[in-house]
């Protein structure tokens, strides 16, 4: 049975403002500077618009994080402009000031995957783990680039993207050819022992997966399902989201 908390919400806007006092309330109380993983996507768009706006608006303690990277692409020059590291700089990491040291990240160009996978769990059990993950959702119950059948026990993997994934993010490479087959991302291993966790979704793309998610049988084939069994979980999602009943 699941223990998550749900906020819904009625508009994105709603949703990047709920989203927001989340993370100011978590960054506020936090003792020290927390490490947080920030998510890809559209869904959390407005959550970093609403932050970025707060933070220019004098409230700079938003900025007061370590940030760990959640996926990346792989077979990508590092600094590719359509690489995450990139896309999140852009969005949030570079207009809070978020310093180069200050971040964790994925070597996209890494020949030695497992090497790879090793040094960011590695990095991440150093920085002292995961305070607050913050993640989205993918159609097929995907967490960062986790994919179903992935192990909940990899702390880091290298993974063969689904067609489904590559179909859904075709749109930030101008054409689904373009689409790198495979990423890395932070395994299940991993992001269970996060502190807290914070899940965007808004969509009826994300329906389904949600409401496995939220009450169906915790196995591989949804990843997100992982959930279910950790504690300090909230999930911030529209009514399209949430409109599949379990
Ligand atoms: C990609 C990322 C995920 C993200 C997902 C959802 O697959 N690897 O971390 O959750 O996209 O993206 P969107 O918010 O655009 O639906």
């Amino acid at each position: 049975m699941s223990t998550m908390n749900i906020i819904q919400v009625t508009s994105e806007d709603q949703l990047g403002v709920e989203a927001a006092d989340f993370f100011a309330n978590f960054i506020r109380n936090f003792d020290g500077k927390p490490n947080v993983i920030l998510p890809t996507g559209f869904t959390p768009l407005p959550f970093y618009k609403e932050i970025v706006k707060r933070y220019q608006n004098g409230e700079t303690y938003l900025g007061n994080f370590r940030y760990l990277a959640l996926d990346e692409y792989l077979d990508i020059p590092n600094g590719d402009h359509r690489s995450f590291a990139a896309w999140l700089g852009r969005e949030i990491l570079d207009p809070l000031n978020i310093s180069v040291d200050e971040r964790i990240v994925f070597n996209s160009a890494c020949t030695n995957t497992d090497a790879e996978c090793k040094r960011i769990a590695q990095a991440v059990k150093e920085a002292g783990g995961i305070d607050l993950a913050i993640v989205g959702i993918g159609g097929n119950g995907h967490i960062g680039f986790n994919e179903p059948g992935s192990s909940f026990d990899l702390e880091a993997q290298r993974i063969d993207l689904t067609k489904e994934t590559r179909i859904a993010n075709a749109e930030y490479w101008g054409c689904l050819d373009k689409v790198p087959r495979q990423a890395i991302t932070l395994g299940i291993g991993t992001l269970k022992h996060a502190n807290q966790t914070l899940m965007l979704a808004t969509g009826a793309r994300k329906a389904a997966a949600l409401s496995k998610t939220l009450h169906g049988e915790v196995c591989v084939d949804v990843p997100s399902t992982y959930l279910q069994q950790q504690g300090n979980v909230t999930i911030i999602a529209d009514h399209d989201a949430l409109s599949v009943k379990a």
